[in-house]
């Protein structure tokens, strides 16, 4: 298949609100010259950004407030965005973590990270397939998982297992689809500073995330070359091999133990 040009073009881009979505609509419009549909709850942000868009590349925008982890909310997404305006590509990136000891999660906290997480992407991706493969001219899809989805993160360890799906599923779809000329990408970037990685708990682990607008590019790129799965950076291209030659476990419980004494500094001294 041939690389995606997306100088006019529309990309349906959730998470946009923040974070590496934000940073992927500055790059989609900037150097692209894509036209945007933004989706997240905080609807000021979105707008802000989509004139601040407009204004500085011309680009055309339209924004979609939507909770994704509501069934309803998603299919709207899907119906508003395609109403009228031919969606060429879409990065589903909206997603939320937890990075902390497993039985701090609450059962309502991990029913909405699955909801969000996994439910929603296999909602909009299943909406969004067939669309994309009746328009003659065949775009794309991106799926936006983590490092922490290729290999089990300890301490992340139901986000993980989320972002574990999103390989599987986007990888499977990849091939399915291919033959059928709509390319399907999972993005799997290591740590990224954002609004995820904020808070005390990540201090120990700062020197290991990646600017939001450099994993941004990578992810384009992996978008626009139809990439079967994409990492972003030599640093974890490089991980991601060593831990496919090295045992599993021992991988995993390296980084197990550097999480655990990221988390012991953030509860303090005087923490149990
Ligand atoms: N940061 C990292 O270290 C890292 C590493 C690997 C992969 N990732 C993945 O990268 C993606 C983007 O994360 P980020 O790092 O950019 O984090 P972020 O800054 O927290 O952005 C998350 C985005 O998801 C949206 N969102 C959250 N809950 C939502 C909901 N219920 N409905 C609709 N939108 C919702 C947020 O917007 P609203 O709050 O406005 O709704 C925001 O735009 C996620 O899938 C994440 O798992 C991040």
């Amino acid at each position: 298949m041939e690389t995606m040009q997306l100088r006019g073009k529309w990309v349906l881009l959730t998470g946009a609100s923040s974070g590496l979505g934000e940073a992927m609509a500055v790059h989609l419009a900037r150097d692209h010259g894509a036209h945007l549909v933004l989706v997240a709850r905080r609807e000021d942000r979105l707008r802000a950004l989509a004139s601040s868009l407009t204004e500085a590349h011309g680009v055309e925008t339209a924004v979609v407030v939507a909770d994704l982890t509501s069934e309803a909310d998603v299919q709207r997404v899907f119906d508003e965005a395609v109403d009228g305006r031919p969606i060429h590509a879409a990065i589903l990136n909206a997603g939320v973590s937890f990075f902390g000891h497993h039985d701090e999660l609450d059962w309502p906290a991990f029913q909405r990270m699955l909801a969000l997480n996994v439910s929603s992407v296999v909602q909009l991706t299943t909406l969004l397939l067939p669309y994309l493969e009746q328009r003659a001219e065949r775009g794309g899809l991106m799926i936006v998982s983590s490092l922490a989805g290729l290999t089990p993160v300890a301490y992340q360890s139901a986000y993980s297992g989320t972002k574990a799906f999103l390989v599987h599923y986007g990888c499977g779809l990849h091939h399915e689809m291919a033959r059928r000329g709509v390319s399907v990408t999972v993005f799997a970037p290591g740590g990224i500073d954002t609004e995820m990685t904020q808070g005390n708990r990540f201090d120990d682990l700062r020197g290991w995330l990646m600017p939001a607008d450099q994993c941004a590019r990578s992810a384009v790129d992996g978008l626009r070359k139809r990439r079967y799965v994409q990492v972003p950076g030599l640093m974890y291209r490089w991980g991601n091999v060593l831990t496919r030659l090295l045992p599993q476990s021992f991988f995993v419980g390296r980084v197990a133990a550097q999480y655990r004494r990221s988390l012991a500094k953030a509860a303090g001294p005087d923490a149990g």
